[in-house]
């Protein structure tokens, strides 16, 4: 196992997932990044980044409602980076509509990736570090539509409050191995998510709300991904300037 610890990040060709990709090889951890088919050349570009840097990463092209995929992937990581230490389950879709108009084929969609995609990696990491033996970090995305239900996003919300119940779950699960699991749940982020939601929502886009840059999501994972973030567990890490008081 190598001593350098190794990260996993799903999602990681753009937006949060690409700031959380290159925070954390900034902090010294070798990266494995994971997005779908059709990603390839954001995804190199961002491991020529952070190669850059000096610290080893790898993409991967992959599905997280897969199981099988996202087993692969892990074993792929391992193989070639040396260990899993830092799990973030950061991929994620949203669906804009009012739920009168709402197909059961987007809530599964949406359920499938945010939900069932964010489970398969808690799982799957879990596995390995509880196999490692030395701990480990397991970070999951959520939002404050997790928090609290917004208008025109309700299959969103709903699989963004299953994360933070599976993410309590899952911490009281993993205290006796030393790995904790947290997740961060933002407000409005400037990725290409929101620039989407912007064109489909015309009058109702979040564009005059107040919004960040997708590395203050990765400061917050940089310190939930650091051996010295031992004491914060079973936390939903709301992040979106003080509009959403838990
Ligand atoms: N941007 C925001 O304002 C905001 C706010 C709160 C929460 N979030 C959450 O943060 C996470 C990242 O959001 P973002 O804004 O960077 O979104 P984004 O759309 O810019 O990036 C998401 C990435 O996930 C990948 N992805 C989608 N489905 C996948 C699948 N099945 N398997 C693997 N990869 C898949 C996409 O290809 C994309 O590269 C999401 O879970 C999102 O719900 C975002």
């Amino acid at each position: 196992m190598s001593a350098t610890r190794v990260a996993f990040v799903t999602g990681g060709a753009q937006g949060i997932g690409e700031a959380i990709a290159l925070g954390l090889a900034a902090d010294g951890l070798d990266v494995a990044i994971l997005d779908v088919k059709g990603k390839e050349e954001l995804m190199q570009s961002v491991v020529e980044k952070i190669a850059k840097t000096g610290r080893r990463a790898l993409w991967l092209v992959g599905d997280v409602t897969s199981e099988q995929s996202i087993k692969d992937s892990i074993a792929k990581t391992v193989g070639e980076l040396g260990s899993l230490d830092v799990m973030v389950a950061n991929a994620g879709i949203l669906q804009v509509g009012a739920v009168t108009e709402l197909s059961v084929e987007d809530w599964n969609r949406v359920f499938a990736v945010n939900t069932t995609g964010v489970m398969l990696c808690y799982k799957h990491a879990a596995i390995q570090m509880i196999k490692q033996g030395r701990g480990g970090r397991i970070i999951g995305a959520c939002s404050v539509a997790g928090k609290h239900g917004f208008a025109h996003a309700g299959a969103y919300s709903a699989s963004k409050f299953a994360v933070r119940g599976l993410t309590h779950s899952m911490s009281q699960e993993m205290k006796a191995h030393n790995i904790t699991v947290n997740a961060y749940a933002p407000g409005f982020i400037d990725t290409p998510m929101i620039t989407a939601v912007d064109e489909k929502m015309g009058k109702e886009a979040p564009s005059g709300a107040k919004t960040a840059s997708p590395s203050v999501v990765a400061d917050l994972v940089s310190y939930l991904a650091k051996p010295e973030s031992h004491f914060i567990n079973g936390q939903i890490i709301t992040i979106d300037g003080g509009e959403v008081l838990d």
